[in-house]
């Protein structure tokens, strides 16, 4: 029987028409995890709110009867930030999927939380415009997600990461108020920023309702895949493509193990060595001149091969295989727990980290992939381990334990772009020390009954 209060769910069918929530087993069994290897949590229920009034009386409900409620957008979260907490519900904002208005003279939109990335940028582009970050699940994960997240993707070197493009954002707080933070500016230095505070704070502060992102003008674009004898080599070439004053709107990289993952998923042959995917952004003739020049740059450096899409579908298909890593890994250790890392370091550090990976890879008698956004330095990495190999599952633990430690003490974060969740908790403090106990502080005065997400983040 389903533990959920009789009067909580008559004060839920009060507020909730019946198609907007639903206990039903087979349902909350589809909503009790996420991309994640996180145990799964079933909640009492799900709820898909069909506006913000809907959110924040659903919030105000919990809040006077202390349920802890779940912010869910596309699902896609690689920490368990969107494993429902014990004993509460899942707000789910895939109903609120509207592009609400778009604001081309402004560079700007205005969407309801609840739109897939992708979907986003294919009304936009009638209008020649893009909201840039480009995460590499961009098919599913939802604007209100990354929002949550600060996600970053593929473009973030050239165009910033999600919290540089939000302008102004609706949020349902704890006790049921609806407030708009920000400005339509592009600018501004009025008051304290609480769009960028909640912006990255996994639904711990608020549900946001409303969104008003700055776009960019579509630019053309140039595709190119290098690769390197070495990942010194491919290294030099992110350093000197990027000192000779060319900012790529990509910068890619992937390692030999995961090009193998890739060969194997996809039935391809690309060459099993360091590999840099590059895409140049801007005017014609200026992107011809970018290419040519890192063309000769890779080619001084010691690059095997340097080849440029010579079609928009040899385009599609350099870029499948970079966003499907992931999936190829899900695909080929099906079965598997994955130990996943997202970590960033200074430019200087990306190699010493892939290489301490390597090496400790090697120590622990396990094998790691690791690829990602060489250009601003975050690197993800993936450890398949069998789940009734207890040992196995011990060794990757500790590995991505050392790599994540190598990382903070070369001056990284223990998360690029994917957030704390669940996963990485015990790193908040390890980071950054007493400004934690900023971080409570802040959680206690906009959720003082602790209803948001509890549990995430913060170790209890
Ligand atoms: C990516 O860049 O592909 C994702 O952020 C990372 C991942 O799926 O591990
Ligand atoms: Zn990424």
């Amino acid at each position: 029987m389903n533990p959920i209060s009789p009067f909580f769910l008559v004060q839920l069918q009060i507020l909730l028409p019946p198609a907007s929530y639903s206990l039903e087993s087979s349902v909350l069994e589809g909503y009790s995890h996420d991309e994640s290897s996180q145990k799964a949590v079933m909640p009492l229920a799900v709820v898909w709110p069909e506006n913000a009034g809907q959110i924040a009386a659903v919030l105000k409900l919990c809040n006077e009867q202390r349920i802890p409620v779940t912010a869910r957008g596309g699902g896609s979260s690689l920490e368990g930030n969107a494993v429902p907490s014990p004993g509460g519900i899942v707000l789910s904002l895939e109903k609120m999927n509207t592009v609400l208005e778009i604001l081309p003279e402004d560079f700007q939109v205005r969407l309801q939380p609840g739109v897939i990335y992708d979907d986003l940028n294919r009304q936009l582009a009638r209008f020649g415009l893009f909201f840039a970050p480009g995460p590499s699940s961009g098919d599913v994960a939802t604007i209100g997600g990354m929002v949550g997240n600060n996600a970053g993707g593929m473009n973030a070197l050239r165009y910033g990461v999600t919290r540089d493009h939000v302008l102004r954002l609706q949020v349902a707080l704890a006790d049921g108020a609806l407030l708009w933070f920000g400005t339509r500016a592009m600018k501004s230095s009025s008051g304290f920023d609480l769009v960028r505070l909640m912006v990255g704070s996994e639904g711990m502060l608020g549900i946001v309702t409303e969104i008003v992102l700055r776009l960019h003008g579509l630019p053309e674009r140039r595709t190119a895949l290098a690769h390197f004898p070495t990942l010194e080599t491919a290294a030099q070439a992110v350093f000197e493509v990027m000192r000779s004053g060319i900012l790529p709107g990509a910068l890619e990289l992937m390692d030999a193990v995961s090009i193998q993952h890739l060969n194997i998923f996809k039935k391809w042959s690309w060459p099993e060595t360091p590999t840099l995917l590059f895409e140049f952004h801007g005017a014609p003739r200026g992107i011809a001149e970018e290419l040519e020049i890192t063309r000769q740059l890779c080619q001084e450096i010691g690059a095997t091969t340097f080849r440029e899409a010579a079609s928009p579908a040899e385009r599609e298909q350099l870029w499948a295989g970079r966003k499907e890593i992931t999936r190829a890994e899900q695909d080929i250790f099906a079965g598997h727990i994955f130990f996943k890392g997202d970590i960033a370091v200074p430019l200087s550090q990306y190699v010493p980290t892939i290489q301490k990976a390597q090496n400790l890879a090697e120590e622990h008698g396990l094998s790691i992939s690791a690829f990602g956004h060489a250009g601003d330095g975050n690197l993800h990495t993936t450890i398949p381990a069998l789940p009734g190999d207890a040992e196995a599952c011990i060794r990757a633990e500790k590995l991505m334990d050392d790599l994540i430690r190598f990382a903070l003490s070369v001056g990284g974060t223990a998360s690029g772009e994917h957030g704390i969740g669940l996963a990485k908790r015990k790193y908040l403090s390890e980071e950054h020390g007493a400004a934690v106990e900023v971080m409570r502080r802040i959680k206690q005065v906009l959720d003082p009954n602790g209803i948001l997400n509890p549990g995430k983040m913060f170790l209890e």
